[in-house]
C-alpha cells in the first residue's frame, strides 16, 4: 500500500527542523520572561508543516499556537497537540461547541455572537475560552468601542458558559520605519485594556515585527510568525531578524538536451536560442506554485546559477545551464547546495513583485516535505496520499 511517507517525483521541499529550533529559541530568549511565545502555524505553518512545525516549535519553547480556522485547530488537536491553541479568524456561532469541547481558544468581536454561541452550545461543555479582539487600526476585524468591551466582559461574568481568557489586537505598521501609527494603535490598545475591571490571563498585541522591534509591544505574549521560520520580518527595519531560513525547494534534472542557434524553447515559442545552448528539464511548475512570472529567475543547478528560460509550464521548468550537467543533477529553487550561493525566499518574493510570506505559502501541497535534522531524514509528508 502507498503511503503519506513516500514520494515518486524529484521535487520536494526541505524543512530544516534545526534552524526552526533555533530560531524559536532566539526569539524566546529575546523576550522578557514572563512574555509567552505564541507560534504562528496558520496555512500550514506557512507552508512549511503544521503539525512538524507545531511540535519543534513547542520544544524550542513556545508556550502555545495561532491560527486562523477552526479546522486547522482541530487537526491539531486530532494529531496529538496539547498546547494553547487560538484561532485568529472568526468562527461561527454555532461551531462554539466543538471549540470548546477541544479547548481551542477563539476571538470574539460582539456582544451578540457570544449570545448566540452560549444558545447552541448545549449543555456538558467545558467553558468556551474567548480572546476579544480589538481593532485599533488594522480595520480588519476587532471591536472599535471600549463600551462594547465593557458590556462583553460584564456578559461573561454573569455566564457559565465562557471564560474571558485573552485580549488582543493586530498592529499593522509595526514593520514599517515610522512609527506614528503603530504608537497610535498601541496606545489604543493600552486604552482598551485599562477598561477592565480583572485583566484576562493573555494580553498580546504584537507579530514578528513587533516582537523584534518594538519592545513596548510586549505585553505578556506575543504571537510570531514569519520570524521563527527565518525570514524578515520587515524590509524597512533591517536586521531585524537574523535566523536561518527554514524552507527550501529543490528539483532534479530529467531530461538534458544541446539546442542549436535558433531553436525555441516552451510554449508560445517564447525564448529563442542565440547559440549553441544546454537546456535542462526540471520536473516543477506553475501547478506546485512555482509561478509563470518566475521566468527569467536563476536556480542553482549542480551549485552553478542557470536562468529560467522559455514559459514555465504546469507541471515543468527548463532552465539554460551553464555547461552539459547529466540527468539527476540537483537543482535548487529555494536555498542552498552547500556551495555559498543561497537563494532567498526574499529573493523570489522581489521577482514576483510580492512579500515573503505569499513565496512560502504558494509552493502547494503536490511538493512533498521533508523534514530534516541535521543532514539525516526523519520524515517526508506526501499530502497527495493523505487518506489513500
Ligand atoms: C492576527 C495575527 N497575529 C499574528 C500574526 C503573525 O504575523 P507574523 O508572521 O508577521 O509574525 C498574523 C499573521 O498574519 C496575524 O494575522
Amino acid at each position: 500500500m502507498i503511503g503519506q511517507t513516500q514520494y515518486f517525483r524529484d521535487t520536494w521541499a526541505e524543512i530544516d527542523l534545526d534552524a526552526l529550533y533555533q530560531n524559536v529559541k532566539t526569539i524566546r530568549d529575546g523576550l522578557p520572561r514572563e512574555t509567552k511565545l505564541f507560534a504562528a502555524v496558520k496555512a500550514n505553518a506557512y507552508g512549511h508543516g503544521d503539525f512538524q512545525i507545531a511540535k519543534e516549535a513547542l520544544k524550542a519553547g513556545a508556550h502555545g499556537l495561532v491560527v486562523a480556522l477552526l479546522d486547522e485547530a482541530l487537526v491539531l488537536r486530532q494529531k496529538g497537540i496539547k498546547a494553547p491553541i487560538l484561532v485568529l479568524g472568526l468562527i461561527r456561532p454555532a461551531d462554539a461547541g466543538v471549540a470548546a469541547r477541544h479547548h481551542i481558544s477563539v476571538p470574539v468581536v460582539q456582544l451578540e455572537w457570544l449570545k448566540e454561541a452560549g444558545r447552541t452550545m448545549g449543555a456538558g461543555v467545558p467553558p468556551l475560552k474567548i480572546h476579544v479582539k480589538c481593532d485599533t487600526g488594522m480595520g480588519r476585524i476587532g471591536l472599535k468601542h471600549e463600551e462594547e468591551l465593557k458590556e462583553i466582559e460584564q456578559f461573561i461574568k454573569q455566564t457559565d458558559e465562557f471564560e474571558f481568557e485573552g485580549i488582543f489586537t493586530h498592529f499593522s505598521t509595526a514593520d514599517q520605519a515610522s512609527e506614528k501609527y503603530y504608537q497610535g494603535q498601541l496606545a489604543a490598545f493600552k486604552k482598551f485594556v485599562s477598561v477592565l475591571e480583572t485583566v484576562p490571563k493573555y494580553v498580546h498585541a504584537a507579530n514578528s515585527a513587533g516582537a523584534l522591534c518594538h519592545n513596548d509591544s510586549f505585553f505578556n505574549a506575543v504571537r510570531v510568525g514569519i520570524a521563527i521560520y527565518g525570514l524578515s520580518a520587515s524590509q524597512e527595519r533591517p536586521p531585524l531578524n537574523k535566523g536561518k531560513q527554514v524552507f527550501s525547494l529543490h528539483s532534479k534534472i530529467v531530461h538534458v538536451k544541446k539546442i542549436r542557434p535558433g531553436e525555441c524553447i516552451g510554449y508560445g515559442a517564447a525564448y529563442q536560442a542565440e547559440k549553441e545552448e544546454w537546456i535542462a528539464t526540471i520536473p516543477v511548475g506553475y501547478a506546485d506554485g512555482w509561478l509563470r512570472k518566475l521566468e527569467g529567475q536563476s536556480v542553482i543547478a549542480g551549485g552553478e546559477r542557470a536562468e529560467i528560460v522559455g514559459r514555465i509550464c504546469m507541471d515543468q521548468t527548463m532552465v539554460r545551464l551553464p555547461h552539459y550537467m547529466p540527468i539527476g543533477t540537483q537543482v535548487t529553487l529555494i536555498g542552498g547546495q552547500g556551495t555559498g550561493d543561497f537563494i532567498t525566499v526574499e529573493e523570489i518574493a522581489e521577482k514576483l513583485d510580492t512579500i515573503n510570506y505569499e513565496v512560502i505559502c504558494m509552493i502547494n501541497f503536490r511538493v512533498p516535505r521533508f523534514y530534516k535534522r541535521g543532514s539525516k531524514l526523519i520524515e517526508v509528508e506526501n499530502p497527495l496520499f493523505r487518506g489513500v
